[in-house]
């Protein structure tokens, strides 16, 4: 059967599922499960793991229509500065729960717009963060970049703090996307950014393309993802357009009319996925690739891919400590996240607390769960021995899951000699789908976006 046939018998251009870029997802995340947590979990931080960090900086000069991302828009700079003043308070009362001692090994700033900040907002921020977590012998500096939001002296006042590796906002490249997605960009100011980028040091670049926008069609993708490969990228992510007005109300200025079908999205998808790999880069989990020598790619080919907020990782490590408005934390304990909305996030911190609202603490099963739907979306297979190892016989409770996925998803699944599943190849769209499966949450969790 030709393949997207099949993926539709399989319900996959029905389905609306979870990203899964945590388990359990945020939506089943309590008010019960706040600042206390936080607290207790900031406290019993291991000091000789090194921790990641990540920054949230929720405000951009324009606000693009297709965006989903937390983020307000502001012309001037006195919100951002003021915002700045309660990340250091907040970093302030961090500081007062983590035992001495910790360090940062990871550090990523997203949103949002980041390099919204003026450089010496950057050394602020980046001075701020430092004093509370000392940088670690290996450190990684990361930071989201709006190629039309920088300059040379943001990139050096980025560098100075240690960046290096970005990740920058593209999206389409033809001018009749953009103008439906209320982001214009031209590609000269793109390649300039890349190449004050590339020239301050920057090692590793990775470009963020959406597909599924409106009016996107076969030759204007295939035009933009030429442009795309001509920028020398080291990773891509190539994101399935999550329509959700419901969510995010600047997105009812999105022509419905102009969408593409499923069917057309998928090709659109399989195009460039095809042409990527066609010029030398590997496909990581289901929405990443990356060239062979790159970290996720070694990390994809040595077992080593994780699943974070930020999409694809090599960062092994159990503690993301998030700062900002709507952050969220991870903790071998469970999840915590910041007050969503920037005035309460403010009102937390300046009442000298921690900005944590909601949360989840995870049980045993959570973690087994967790563990293979991660293994699902990094590797499309479930390895029980190793989860066994992981977790012990706990494991085990899985096994009647794995029978029934092979039932329903038979023509892509198949059972592993351990006990585990395998997804074929030409399933791995199915990834969000298989994984629900496993979601002990499901009936509980909101449904995000399609999952094709
Ligand atoms: C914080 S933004 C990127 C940084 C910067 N603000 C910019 O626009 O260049 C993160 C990325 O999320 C992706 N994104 C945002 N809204 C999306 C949506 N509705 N569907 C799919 N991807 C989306 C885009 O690829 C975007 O580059
Ligand atoms: S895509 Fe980037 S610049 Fe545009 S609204 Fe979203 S976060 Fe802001």
């Amino acid at each position: 059967m030709e393949q997207i046939a099949q993926l539709r018998t399989l319900g996959l251009f029905d389905a609306r599922v979870p990203r899964y870029t945590s388990y359990p997802t945020a939506p089943v995340f309590s008010p019960a499960t706040g600042a206390d947590f936080q607290a207790e979990c900031l406290a019993r931080l291991d000091p000789a793991e090194p921790v990641s960090v990540y920054v949230h900086i929720p405000f951009c000069e324009r606000l693009c229509w297709f965006c989903a991302c937390h983020t307000q828009g502001t012309r001037t700079l006195s919100p951002v500065e003021s915002y700045l003043g309660t990340l250091e308070a907040e970093l302030a009362v961090v500081a007062r729960h983590l035992p001495k001692g910790v360090r940062m090994g990871r550090l990523h700033w997203g949103g949002g717009t980041p390099t919204i900040l003026p450089p010496h907002m950057i050394a602020r921020l980046s001075d701020a963060v430092r004093d509370v977590f000392p940088v670690a012998d290996e450190f990684e500096f990361s930071v989201e970049i709006d190629p039309t939001m920088v300059d040379a002296d943001k990139i050096a006042a980025l560098r100075a703090a240690g960046l290096n590796r970005a990740s920058i906002g593209i999206q389409d490249f033809s001018p009749d996307v953009q103008a439906a997605i209320g982001r214009p960009q031209s590609f000269e100011v793109t390649r300039d950014c890349v190449a004050m980028l590339r020239e301050a040091g920057v090692a590793s670049l990775n470009a963020d393309l959406v597909y599924g926008l409106p009016h996107q069609d076969a030759a204007r993708l295939a035009d933009t993802v030429d442009k795309v490969l001509s920028l020398a990228p080291d990773r891509l992510a190539l994101f399935g357009y999550a329509h959700v007005p419901h969510m995010s109300k600047r997105q009812k200025l999105i022509d419905e009319a102009a969408l593409p079908g499923d069917e057309a999205r998928f090709r659109l998808a399989r195009l460039a996925a095809e042409t990527f790999t066609a010029a030398g880069f590997r496909a990581i989990g289901i929405d990443h690739f990356a060239l062979p020598g790159d970290g996720l790619a070694r990390a994809a080919e040595t077992g080593r891919l994780r699943r974070n907020f930020q999409g694809y990782t090599e960062d092994t490590c159990p503690t993301l400590i998030g700062l900002g408005t709507s952050s969220i934390s991870r903790f071998r304990q469970g999840y915590v996240q910041n007050a969503p909305a920037t005035p309460a996030y403010v009102q937390r911190i300046e009442a000298g607390g921690l900005a944590g609202a909601k949360g989840h603490l995870n049980t045993d099963e959570d973690l087994v769960r967790g563990r293979a739907i991660e293994m699902l979306m990094c590797d499309f297979a479930i390895d029980q021995d190793a989860l066994r190892r992981e977790a012990g016989p706990l494991a085990d409770i899985l096994l009647p899951v794995h029978a029934a996925t092979a039932d329903r998803f038979a023509s892509v699944v198949a059972r592993t000699s351990d006990g585990g599943i395998r997804l074929a190849p030409g399933g791995r769209p199915l990834a969000r789908m298989v994984a629900r499966g496993y979601d002990g949450y499901a009936a509980e969790n909101a449904v995000f976006s399609k999952a094709s």
